[in-house]
């Protein structure tokens, strides 16, 4: 049955606990929606101009969860933990501390990547937020990488998720991915994006990564220059 809520617009950055949802005209949505601090999957008819002290109306398709006192996480659970991981070998690192540039691009050459000049990469960590690697400890070598890019706040995009070709198909790829977005999550942060190629689909989707969330395409300015790299 549908529900009323109301939400008083208290302070500035309120309306950024509903990404996107303000700056419509009036019509109705399906989205996670965050209000009151849970996750309300709703219908949302939204006035069509807000100002502070303005109320949001909220209209949910069904009774919103107010038990819970903090939205869901899109991960709640880590599938490995760092232990079990250790036990099998695996080290997981959340810094690009003991990285080694040259290990990780030729990661990214055996699947595919183009491979970037090492000073480079080191630049584009030294303004990453948020880096994972795992290492073999019998090789010492990175065997898979992800990193997130972003405001700090409301928004980050993931970057570069590779798994050495001879680790693909352990768990690795999702243990990493699954830190990546935790440790976003914890800092607040919602919107988390990234780009897929049409065959990953699969891999993101049970992560809880869909495409075109509400219709939303993203739309890219690529400068293409083959000494980008
Ligand atoms: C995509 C990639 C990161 C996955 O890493 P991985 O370590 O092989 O994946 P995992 O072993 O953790 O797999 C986790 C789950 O995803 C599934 N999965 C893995 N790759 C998948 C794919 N391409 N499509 C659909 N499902 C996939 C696995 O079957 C597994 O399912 P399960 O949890 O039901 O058992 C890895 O294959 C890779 O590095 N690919 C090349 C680089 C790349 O394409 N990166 C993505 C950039 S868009």
């Amino acid at each position: 049955m549908a529900t009323i809520r109301t939400a008083k617009l208290q302070r500035a950055t309120d309306h950024e606990k509903i990404p996107g949802f303000l700056r419509r005209r009036e019509r109705t949505l399906h989205a996670t929606m965050l209000a009151h601090g849970a996750a309300i999957p709703a219908a949302a008819l939204i006035r069509p101009k807000f100002r502070l002290g303005h109320r949001l109306t909220v209209r949910c398709q069904a009774e919103p969860p107010l038990s819970a006192a903090r939205p869901a996480p899109l991960v709640q659970n880590l599938t490995i933990s760092d232990p079990d991981l250790a036990s099998r070998g695996f080290v997981v690192h959340r810094s690009p501390a003991g990285l080694d540039l040259d290990e990780l691009n030729s990661v990214f050459a055996r699947v595919g990547f183009p491979r970037r000049r090492p000073d480079k990469i080191a630049k584009a960590l030294e303004h990453t937020p948020t880096v994972l690697w795992i290492e073999d400890t019998r090789s010492s070598k990175p065997v898979a990488f992800a990193r997130a890019t972003g405001d700090g706040v409301f928004n980050a995009i993931i970057w570069d998720v590779v798994v050495d070709p001879s680790f693909q198909g352990l768990g690795l790829g999702k243990a990493i991915m699954e830190r990546v977005v935790g440790d976003l999550l914890e800092m607040g942060i919602v919107n988390i994006a990234l780009y897929a190629e049409p065959q990953v689909l699969g891999f993101y989707r049970p992560l809880g990564f869909c495409a075109d969330p509400d219709g939303i395409r993203g739309m890219v300015y690529s400068a293409k220059n083959k000494n980008k790299q």
